[in-house]
């Protein structure tokens, strides 16, 4: 799925669903991290016109997915906890090359970006299909065909931009480390947990 090397263990559904307030707290923060960085990318970056305009779409989008995160939790009674450290998005901050030309932090800061919206993806598809609360897997099903998207548009920016790296060998390496790195995960209440 979206290339990825190694795909959850569906056991991992049941731990999110032991602790459903822990688990959307954590997606909340997740979503309004994945609009910080879709605004930082902006700033960062704003002589490439159709990045600006698409970047804008997904940081609001993002944030209408942040809020529906939060609607669920106060529907549902829960509280939404402080931001949750996410150690795996960490371990692939560290991966990504920050020396070099301008153009390859860029790349890497989108294939990083990209790496993490497939991730999601994969792991709201196993949630879509391994909940038993079924209004929870319909939503976490619909978030999954949004994260696919944004996967995509963060991958072909790298391609499009690029100026000299080679965009499919450097995905694969981060598929690699990816695939290798995630084998540590997949037990805790957490979206990359
Ligand atoms: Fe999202
Ligand atoms: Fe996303």
């Amino acid at each position: 799925m979206l290339g990825l090397k190694l795909l959850t263990d569906p056991r991992w559904a049941n731990v999110a669903e032991s602790n459903l307030e822990e688990i959307l707290t954590d997606h909340a923060w997740c979503e309004q991290k994945a609009a910080s960085n879709a605004i930082s990318l902006i700033t960062q970056n704003c002589e490439y016109e159709d990045l600006v305009h698409e970047l804008t779409a997904i940081a609001i989008e993002e944030m209408e997915h942040f809020q529906m995160v939060i609607d669920i939790i106060k529907e549902r009674g829960y509280t939404l906890g402080r931001e949750r450290k996410d150690d795996y998005v960490g371990r692939l901050m560290k991966f990504s090359k920050k020396d070099g030309s301008r153009n390859q932090a860029f790349i890497d800061r989108l294939l990083f970006a990209a790496m993490i919206e497939a991730r999601s993806c994969e792991r709201f598809r196993v949630l879509s299909k391994n909940l038993q609360d079924e209004k929870l897997a319909k939503f976490y099903h619909e978030l999954m065909v949004s994260e696919a998207n944004h996967y995509t548009t963060f991958l072909n920016f790298a391609r499009k931009y690029t100026e000299g790296t080679d965009v499919d060998k450097r995905w694969q390496e981060w598929l690699t480390f990816e695939g290798e790195l995630i084998q540590s995960y997949g037990t805790k209440e957490q979206i990359h947990g």
